[in-house]
């Protein structure tokens, strides 16, 4: 065993978007690709401290070439000097997982590899991401100087032995550093039970609850299949498309109405289960559905919020509550009520990390399927669909009785999101770039009978570093309390993908069980005559409906 050093060059465009380097796994798998950007990441956070005394972790979400990726960073990993890495049974962690054994164990930081719910495949997407010892994705001060980094690079370190057994639990050694190969479900399962009741979660399925559990063929599963199934008694069969594949079985591992149709379908049967959920490639994104009634994630987030206290590891009550800028104001009724903050922040979970290190906030979510809280630093879905079962073993009521309710207490905000994807990336900016020039005219106008109070592009400024971020999305609020925004995917491989968001108050109970797109229509037409969109992209409508 010896390590080398080997010649390669900058190759461009190793930026990280929301969410870490993500790109088609052919890009993934050139020569140098991965290697490149993993050297630049050691680099960067190696001067940070001592590599010989410190620990990576390591995993993945399974997909194609998790496998030959993990081996590559095993290798380099012992070439730069690391102590230990320890990595998942099978290359095998979810990301909130990963966040917990960085947290748990003292790890300096962790690299997973995931493109979180893009497709996976030879011809589908791959990912790879720091996360820093607090247990979160890296800030952008560290993911820019790795791009930097990747810049300039000239050579890599690695280790030339031979691939290593991930797939047996023990210790073994690379080079001088020691490779423990961890059960990817036990550190996580000891926390969630810790937060949540299991004996009343027990007690709930002995008594005949039903639910079904979509892994969607990623991640989850595992955890699903040894939490619900084997720690709280659930029946065999409640986990479904629990075993991790390389290509998610072909699916789209994107937990929503759409992608997760064959539960939403389940659901919606006469003798449907009781409960639904659905978690995405790398099982941070959480998806809730009751018998024949989904429930957005903005809702999810304020229902949690206003019974935190029912499970144990948040009975003290909330410090504050977080949404990025999209996400619904629901929460917001909330922590009014609470009389506690609710913080608003760009897209990216990693902007919660800083306000949950600070203790300014407990809980945080996301439109996009995410929820999660300080328990690590990642959203985390397992986490919510525990959270939600504790809830209803807590309230003897279903689902739809406990959302119901919450409307008629704080009112509903309806809420829908449209996504244009794969859209032409010049006209996209255009289109945005048009609405930047409209908006100091906007104030005073009325936009299909909504009058607008205020419009701008968000900036926002972290109130523990003071970090800023600019161009955030387009946000467009009206006198009568709905609101328009207008957002470009930072997620997406091909193309441009742009989002517009739908929010509508709706105090009066009476008026709270509509059709959502009804609901919507003078906003869906007014974001339309505002923002030219179907002009401007060519779609006379949106491709996905959420
Ligand atoms: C990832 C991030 C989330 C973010 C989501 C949507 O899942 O972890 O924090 O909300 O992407 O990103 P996008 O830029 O595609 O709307
Ligand atoms: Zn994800």
């Amino acid at each position: 065993m010896a390590i080398q050093t080997i010649a390669t060059q900058p190759i461009a465009g190793q930026k990280p978007g929301t969410s870490g380097l993500r790109k088609k796994t052919a890009v993934f798998s050139q020569p140098h690709y991965l290697e490149n950007f993993v050297q630049s990441v050691f680099d960067v956070v190696g001067n940070e401290g001592d590599p010989t005394a410190q620990t990576l972790v390591l995993g993945g979400d399974g997909r194609y070439h998790n496998r030959a990726a993990i081996q590559t960073i095993l290798k380099m990993a012992a070439a730069h000097g690391y102590a230990s890495v320890l990595v998942g049974r099978g290359g095998i962690l979810s990301t909130p997982a990963a966040s917990c054994v960085i947290r748990k164990r003292g790890a300096a930081g962790g690299l997973i590899l995931s493109a979180s719910h893009n497709p996976g495949g030879a011809d589908g997407d791959f990912g790879i991401k720091y996360n820093i010892a607090a247990g979160g994705p890296a800030p952008e001060s560290v993911t820019d100087a790795v791009y930097h980094r990747t810049e300039s690079i000239t050579q890599y370190r690695i280790s030339d032995a031979p691939d290593i057994d991930v797939d047996t639990i023990g210790v073994t050694q690379i080079e001088g550093m020691r490779v423990e190969v961890i059960d990817p479900v036990a550190d996580y399962a000891e926390l969630m039970a810790r937060l949540f009741d299991f004996d009343a979660i027990r007690k709930l399925f002995a008594g005949g609850f039903t639910m079904r559990f979509d892994g969607m063929h990623a991640v989850s599963g595992p955890y699903a299949h040894a939490i619900l199934e084997g720690m709280l008694g659930a029946p065999r069969g409640t986990v479904i498309n629990g075993v991790p594949l390389e290509d998610f079985g072909g699916g789209h591992p994107d937990p929503n109405p759409v992608n997760a149709a064959e539960l939403i379908g389940l659901m919606a049967q006469p003798d449907a289960p009781d409960f639904g959920a659905a978690s995405d490639g790398d099982g941070d994104r959480n998806m809730i559905v009751g018998r024949k009634f989904d429930v957005t994630p903005s809702d999810s987030l304020a229902v949690l919020a206003a019974n935190a206290t029912v499970a144990p590891g948040y009975r003290a009550g909330l410090k504050g509550i977080a949404r990025s800028m999209p996400t619904s104001r629901a929460a917001d009724k909330v922590a009014e009520a609470l009389g506690i903050a609710c913080h608003e922040t760009p897209t990216g979970w990693k902007y919660f990390g800083t306000l949950l290190d600070a203790g300014m906030a407990t809980l945080c979510g996301e439109e996009s399927y995410g929820t999660g809280s300080d328990h690590v630093r990642e959203k985390d879905g397992v986490w919510a669909v525990l959270f939600w079962l504790n809830l209803l073993a807590a309230s003897g009521k279903s689902v739809e009785e406990i959302v119901t309710a919450h409307w008629v207490r704080f009112g509903r905000h309806y809420y829908s999101r449209h996504d244009y994807e794969g859209i032409d990336a010049a006209a996209a900016n255009l289109l945005m770039d048009d609405l930047r020039i409209k908006l100091p005219a906007l104030p005073g106008a009325s936009l299909n009978g909504h009058t607008v109070e205020f419009a701008d592009d968000f900036s926002y400024t972290d109130p523990v570093d003071g970090s800023t971020a600019h161009k955030q999305g387009v946000r467009i609020i009206m006198t009568d309390g709905s609101r328009i925004v207008f957002r470009l995917s930072g997620t997406g491989t091909e193309g441009a993908t742009l989002r517009v968001y739908f929010e509508l108050y709706e105090p009066d109970a009476a008026q709270q069980r509509r059709p959502v797109q009804q609901a919507l229509a003078s906003l869906i037409a007014a974001a339309d005559s505002v923002a030219s969109i179907t002009t401007q992209t060519g779609r006379a409508s949106p491709s996905v409906i959420t």
